[in-house]
């Protein structure tokens, strides 16, 4: 008899139980907004986006479980019963001893860069992410990027792009000597490259050689079961690991974590830092008083922390996580085969529009990418962010910009919240963008803050 072929369709494992409505708009009124927002889809207001793909952080459909402990929130200034259900959550999925909640992840990564880092220190990641590098800087560290080559080119196929490279690292040793390395910043998975992620293979190399030179690893763990669910997918060993002990085993190979859970724990607000040591715990625990609040709290109500940890649970369920991506990689797919310029591999947490490749007749001092997402905004309400130059910003001692080598419009996907239709809707858009992309003119900055400039920088049409 015949083998029947299995197929193994990403549908969703919940069904929809409260639904939003959108405002639809016409394309006059369209022109109109993005105007008045300078050319930048985060000044846009959300009620006049069909379809929004700005990010995924903060922007997940929460369970009926979540809500539900969100009626459990023990106010209490300290102490909560909140916090010890989170603490005894991290505790078991990710195996930190300590935890400190805090606002999101960026209070994360304020505390430990004022703790950990000292001036003149270096802190080298697997590539930049805005907020974290921008703490690093504040707190007198310097930035020194040792992804691998291939995370730089959009086109490459390598399956763990997020990888780091243990040579660019060992270089930075030997030149600035391993007591002005107080840790490396390991993202999983890595945002800027396209939601690409880093080997179990990799993180225990790493783990070896830092070992060795008394360097810790601190997790960007934002996206970690995402991460989890490519390296049970492509790395050899692992297809009948469960997400769960994947990404148990990423943290155990770590001296602690930020987290903005924002993304993964599918919360629309809220963070922590995550130590093992128990002298960093007890620095970091009372700065946080000075920032975020008590360190049993860290700026959330006790509501947000129980949400939390409830979407930390099923953040990392199986059926989860092949929905989750299998959206996004339905995405991808459509566009690839219309010929669209994408970063390659697919990535965890959106598409990313290669703009240098879809725009090639505009330089990067046109601002390709985010003038490719104001189009996209009016053809459809479908609200995208540029990756690219506006988002490296400029180097605080030369004062010159950045120029990355990737130039992308990130098309998020929120978690638990779009359909198949919508994502056809969005393929569709894109397409009709790209078939009239040679009339695209590209943009000049007229407005330019000093912090993160890419969130408020307002642009006029050239
Ligand atoms: N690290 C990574 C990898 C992130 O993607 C983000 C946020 C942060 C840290 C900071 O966390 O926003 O909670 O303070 N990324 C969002 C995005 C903003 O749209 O990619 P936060």
């Amino acid at each position: 008899m015949e083998k029947q072929k299995i197929k193994h369709s990403w549908a969703e494992p919940y069904k929809i139980k409260m639904v939003e409505l959108l405002k639809m708009t016409t394309l006059a009124q369209r022109k109109k907004a993005i105007a008045a927002a300078g050319y930048n889809t985060f000044l846009l207001k959300s009620e006049d986006v069909y379809i929004d793909l700005l990010t995924d952080s903060g922007t997940s459909a929460m369970s009926d479980r979540q809500w539900s402990g969100m009626m459990l929130g023990d106010e209490a200034y300290a102490g909560s019963a909140n916090f010890y259900h989170l603490e005894e959550t991290v505790r078991d999925v990710y195996g930190y001893k300590y935890v400190i909640p805090t606002h999101q992840g960026r209070g994360a990564e304020n505390i430990l860069s004022k703790t950990m880092i000292k001036k003149g220190d270096i802190i080298p990641g697997n590539m930049y992410f805005t907020t974290t590098r921008l703490h690093q800087e504040l707190a007198g560290g310097q930035f020194h990027d040792v992804i691998i080559d291939e995370a730089h080119d959009a086109e490459n196929q390598h399956p763990f792009k997020g990888n780091v490279d243990l040579n660019k690292l060992d270089v930075l040793v030997k030149k600035y000597g391993a007591d002005k390395i107080p840790y490396i910043c390991v993202a999983v998975t890595v945002n800027m490259a396209g939601g690409q992620p880093v080997a179990m293979q990799n993180m225990k190399d790493l783990r070896k050689y830092t070992k060795k030179h008394g360097i810790k690893i601190i997790l960007d763990m934002t996206r970690v079961a995402e991460n989890a669910f490519f390296i049970q997918q492509k790395e050899e060993g692992y297809a009948k690991h469960s997400i769960r002990s994947i990404v148990k085993e990423i943290c155990s190979y770590t001296d602690g974590a930020t987290m903005s859970a924002k993304k993964d724990a599918l919360v629309n607000i809220g963070g922590f830092l995550a130590l093992n040591d128990k002298d960093a715990y007890e620095e970091a625990s009372n700065l946080v008083v000075v920032y975020e609040g008590l360190h049993t709290y860290g700026g959330l109500a006790g509501r947000d922390m129980e949400a939390m940890a409830i979407g930390i649970e099923e953040s990392v369920s199986d059926a989860h996580m092949k929905a989750r991506i299998g959206q996004v990689i339905y995405l991808g797919e459509q566009l690839r085969n219309f010929g669209i310029p994408i970063t390659e591999p697919i990535g965890g947490h959106g598409i990313f529009l290669d703009a240098k490749r879809f725009l090639p007749h505009l330089d990067q001092d046109k601002f390709p990418a985010q003038a490719l997402a104001a189009e996209l905004y009016i053809d459809s309400g479908v609200r995208s962010m540029e990756r690219g130059v506006v988002s490296a910003g400029r180097n605080p001692k030369t004062g010159k910009n950045y120029y990355p080598k990737l130039e992308l419009v990130r098309l998020t996907i929120p978690r638990r919240v779009y359909t198949q239709a919508h994502m056809d809707v969005i393929a569709e858009s894109v397409e009709n963008v790209f078939v009239h992309r040679n009339k695209i003119k590209g943009l000049k900055m007229i407005h330019e803050p000093k912090y993160l400039r890419f969130f408020q920088a307002r642009f006029a049409k050239l």
